[in-house]
């Protein structure tokens, strides 16, 4: 990770989860680390642990429901570190609302945050590398299997759009900074079931989320998974990452 110490990494959903196990990756490899989400407070108590490590973590609030909130996000981290080098788009959420009888706010929510942020953050990221001539930078999209194969789980589907969305988004992000001979790299990072607050946020009302038979993957595990893409050799970009547990089924 030496090529990346002192630069700056967005973090988008950096509260919790996969998020907040990728700040304390990138904080401890030196990178200067911005993590953006709703719950700035939980975001702030993990800067707080890497205090004394190489990098460090800077907390912002954001919802990125709200492209004024992501906007002005882009001009503090301008204003603090110059810009960012590497775009790590990993908030995402799913309701549970059926093709046939959801919800249109809530389908509009996870359009918002799981397509039009990460397409918002792309851009200014790119707009932010662009003007500051930085050749190597990096964009890491946080998918989900969900975006290759359509589980029979019909509480998943429009979440599976959205994620299919990303698969799209990458590919296609990919395309344009070929065409422009651009060194940038593109990763699309996929898991199966992450031990996050992913499944307790689907599911509100539930007092538990039934427990697996099996281990399911760590946030440490799709962090792991960044670090490997931020390290290859430049001459070469790992596209997709596709992961899953070992005995997870579909
Ligand atoms: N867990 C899994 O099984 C799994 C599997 C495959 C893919 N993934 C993907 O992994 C990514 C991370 O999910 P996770 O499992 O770590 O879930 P999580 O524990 O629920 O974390 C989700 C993160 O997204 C942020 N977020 C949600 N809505 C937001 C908004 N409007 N504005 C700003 N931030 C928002 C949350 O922050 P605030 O609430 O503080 O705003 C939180 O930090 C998602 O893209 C998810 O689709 C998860």
């Amino acid at each position: 990770m030496d090529k990346w110490v002192k630069r700056t990494a967005l973090v988008t959903g950096a509260s919790c989860g996969i998020g907040a196990a990728i700040c304390r990756k990138l904080g401890k490899s030196g990178m200067n680390v911005v993590g953006c989400g709703r719950n700035v407070q939980r975001i702030q108590e993990i800067s707080d642990e890497l205090k004394g490590e190489a990098g460090s973590l800077l907390a912002l609030k954001c919802d990125l429901n709200n492209e004024s909130d992501i906007l002005s996000m882009f001009g503090t981290i301008k204003s603090h570190y110059g810009g960012v080098d590497v775009c790590i788009n990993n908030a995402g959420l799913a309701h549970a609302e059926p093709l046939l009888t959801g919800d249109t706010n809530k389908w509009r929510e996870m359009f918002n945050v799981n397509v039009l942020a990460l397409s918002i953050c792309t851009r200014e990221s790119f707009k932010s590398m662009t003007e500051r001539n930085v050749m190597d930078g990096h964009f890491i999209h946080i998918n989900s299997m969900s975006g290759h194969r359509v589980v029979d789980l019909p509480d998943l589907h429009f979440y599976s759009a959205t994620k299919f969305a990303v698969t799209s988004l990458a590919r296609g992000l990919r395309n344009e900074l070929r065409r422009l001979e651009s060194d940038i790299r593109v990763t699309s990072i996929s898991p199966g079931l992450v031990d996050t607050e992913f499944a307790s946020r689907l599911f509100p009302d539930r007092k538990e989320v039934p427990k697996r038979d099996f281990k399911i993957l760590e946030s440490g595990d799709v962090a792991d998974a960044v670090l490997f893409a931020l390290q290859v050799p430049k001459h070469c970009e790992i596209n997709e990452i596709m992961m899953r547990p070992t005995k997870q089924g579909y």
